[in-house]
């Protein structure tokens, strides 16, 4: 058995014929930039979501930029993030001018752990960006106290956690200021690269909306300088007929985690994913840890199954970051999560089947690896 991890061709063909119609009229339309299709989708995407406004970017990172930059952040600010995350979130800060400040992660959940940013606050600090990663939320109810007790701006990547809930609240929600990520292989997404930007401040949505639209409302009146960074009409089509299914594809996700857990739970070689109680996580990725994992990762390969890495490094040890001089055991717990973590396949339409090959094969190399 050939067991993928992603599978985008199964994931969208009941929808394939529509996608191809709805594309092949946006181009014979010769409607490229904004249009109908992009404006009615982020309406859908706004009563989805739950906020008064989203703005279509070209990318989340850009979505990040163009946040910070409207909130007025640039040279001379910090900006608090967790040392374990892609990079694009910290490059966005970086982009600004302002100075990254990475966090540790909870080593439980993975994600920043809130209980450490008061020590890393200073009087440059004017923003934290929480990732919820693998699908995860942050503990946005500690982390908003926090930044109401010290005047900060919170600007949530939900990258990883369309449709993500903490107490009920859905992820992109609690924030300043939050960004989606429709990267292909995201829980929504796109033809291509492509993002979405919400602000609860409707001065600063609209700033940001300018901002990713080379600093203009009208054409030719630009009102202060920004860049390009808008989300095609053509890619906002195709989001409009996927956008209904996302909440059914989170739940398949929910349910193959659930395969997961139930046949590889007992294995004392592996840590699984810890659900925080309060939080409706979407499974963005599955991830285990184990202290073997290039051995385990080549045993599945070898028996046909792709796992990936979701990150080989944290952020800090990276050449990107060696001017910080933070260097090993600067972040000891997302630097040990990091030697250890594996993600395994999983997306919407991932048979039952599958998930028991890909643990029998697991516990297959452990038995014969003890
Ligand atoms: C946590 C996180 N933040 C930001 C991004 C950036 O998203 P995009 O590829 O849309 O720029 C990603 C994508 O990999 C991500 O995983």
């Amino acid at each position: 058995m050939q067991v993928p991890f992603v599978d985008l061709q199964r994931q969208y063909s009941p929808v394939m014929e529509r996608i191809l119609e709805k594309t092949a009229d946006v181009i014979s339309s010769c409607r490229f930039i904004g249009g109908e299709e992009h404006d009615l989708f982020l309406e859908e995407l706004s009563a989805w979501w739950g906020v008064r406004g989203a703005i279509g970017v070209s990318s989340a990172t850009l979505g990040l930029y163009g946040a910070l930059k409207s909130m007025g952040i640039g040279r001379g600010h910090e900006v608090i993030t967790t040392a374990h995350t892609a990079i694009p979130t910290s490059e966005a800060i970086t982009m600004t001018g302002a100075d990254v400040v990475f966090c540790d992660i909870d080593p439980g959940t993975f994600v920043l752990d809130v209980s450490r940013i008061p020590t890393l606050i200073t009087r440059r600090t004017r923003a934290i960006i929480p990732v919820h990663l693998y699908g995860q939320p942050v503990d946005m109810d500690r982390l908003m106290d926090l930044a109401r007790e010290h005047d900060l701006l919170v600007i949530e990547d939900c990258a990883q956690a369309q449709g993500a809930r903490f107490n009920g609240k859905m992820a992109g929600t609690m924030g300043h200021a939050s960004v989606l990520s429709f990267f292909p292989s995201k829980n929504l997404g796109g033809i291509g690269d492509g993002g979405a930007v919400t602000a609860r401040d409707p001065e600063i949505l609209e700033y940001i909306r300018m901002f990713c639209n080379h600093g203009r409302k009208k054409k030719y009146m630009h009102e202060f300088e920004g860049t390009n960074a808008r989300l095609d009409n053509i890619k906002a089509a195709m989001l409009r007929i996927t956008l209904p299914f996302l909440d059914e594809w989170n739940s398949r996700r929910r349910e193959a985690a659930g395969w997961y857990h139930e046949n590889l739970s007992g294995i004392d070689r592996i840590t699984l994913p810890v659900v925080d109680e309060r939080c409706e996580h979407v499974f963005h990725l599955y991830v285990i840890l184990t202290p073997d994992r290039e051995n385990l990762a080549s045993h599945l390969r070898a028996k046909g199954v792709k796992t990936g890495l979701h990150y080989p490094s944290s952020l800090n040890l990276l050449p990107a970051y060696k001017h910080l001089n933070q260097g090993p055991g600067s972040f000891p717990v997302a630097e040990d999560v990091c030697a250890r973590v594996l993600s395994l396949p999983i997306f919407p339409g991932i048979t039952r089947e599958e998930v028991d090959f890909v643990c029998r094969e697991i516990k297959s190399y452990y038995a014969g690896n003890n």
